[in-house]
């Protein structure tokens, strides 16, 4: 079966500190599936599965309009999900990522999560020993798809090589306040992979909206003249747009809570930047022009 996420997708890392209702989280999922955000960020780790599973007990029929992700690997000392851990480690064995995953469909209260990712990279990760998990969670038809997140290229090709299938996507943060990923080779195997990347805090997670050092003001400004250009609603939609015009054709993740936001963020699909607006953007953050 194919894989495919919305253009841009909903996160719920936020979802405990929004102290949403599960009523509140339905109609926020609902308006999102409504505007064509159907694809779902979730993380074992986030603990935000189990709210997220009474919301959509709601409404059943919700489960098949919508993509679920949920990722695996990160313990953090005293998470005490799956037992004590005693430092923060992650954890890509064989039985941690079952156990993950098997906590993951209970408390979604669903029978499969359409991609899974590795969350960070664990340094003791064999990819053998990946390899066989995918392969075994794939055949019970608990996981439909496979990504990674956070991964090096380096990481991302090793473990391929040891797959059948290709990973669906690296999910990484970028926004025109964390540019590395333009220089560090992780967009350019994005392209040369065919993989879409999914974008993490393309907001900056916030620093957008209240901008403090030389720099930050500098990138506002310029996205506030580029969104006066195009007519943009907001300096957010100019954001998105900013990071979906790279051609590896990624997708950013939403971390708001709030639904008027969500249908800005829509309005990014349609703004189209030129190539001097875009250098703009990241001539600012650079702090100087390209030579
Ligand atoms: N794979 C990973 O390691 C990883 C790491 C971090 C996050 N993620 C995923 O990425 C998702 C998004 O990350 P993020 O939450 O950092 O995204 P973000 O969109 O960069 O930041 C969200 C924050 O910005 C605020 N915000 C958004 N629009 C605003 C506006 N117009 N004015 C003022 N504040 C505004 C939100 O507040 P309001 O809610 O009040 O709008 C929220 O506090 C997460 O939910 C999670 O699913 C993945």
């Amino acid at each position: 079966m194919v894989l495919k996420l919305s253009p841009l997708v909903l996160g719920f890392w936020r979802l405990r500190k929004w102290g949403f209702t599960a009523q509140e989280i339905l109609a926020l999922t609902e308006r999102a599936v409504e505007l064509g955000i159907t694809s779902m960020d979730h993380a074992m780790v986030y603990r935000s599965e189990a709210a997220f599973g009474e919301a959509l007990a709601l409404r059943p029929p919700m489960r098949d309009q919508i993509q679920i992700i949920s990722k695996c690997g990160i313990r953090p000392q005293g998470f005490g999900e799956l037992g004590a851990e005693s430092v923060n480690h992650y954890d890509f064995s064989k039985a941690h990522t079952i156990q993950s995953v098997e906590a993951s469909l209970r408390d979604l209260g669903t029978d499969r999560i359409d991609l899974l990712l590795l969350h960070r990279p664990d340094f003791l990760m064999d990819i053998g020993e990946v390899a066989e998990t995918f392969a075994e969670l794939k055949e019970a038809g608990k996981v439909l798809h496979f990504g990674v997140s956070n991964f090096t290229v380096h990481q991302l090709e090793s473990l391929q090589s040891a797959l059948p299938d290709p990973l669906a996507t690296n999910q990484i943060e970028f926004s025109p306040l964390q540019m590395s990923p333009l220089g560090d080779g992780t967009l350019d195997a994005a392209q040369r992979m065919g993989m879409r990347p999914m974008f993490w805090s393309a907001l900056a997670g916030g620093r957008l909206f209240r901008p403090k050092t030389k720099r930050e003001v500098a990138v506002v400004s310029a996205l506030q003249g580029v969104a006066d250009e195009v007519g943009a609603m907001s300096i957010a939609a100019v954001a998105y747009a900013w990071s979906m015009a790279l051609p590896s054709r990624p997708h950013p993740i939403l971390g708001t809570c709030k639904i008027d936001r969500v249908e800005d963020a829509v309005s990014s699909l349609t703004l189209h930047l030129s190539r001097e607006q875009w250098y703009r953007v990241w001539e600012a953050s650079n702090g100087a022009p390209v030579p």
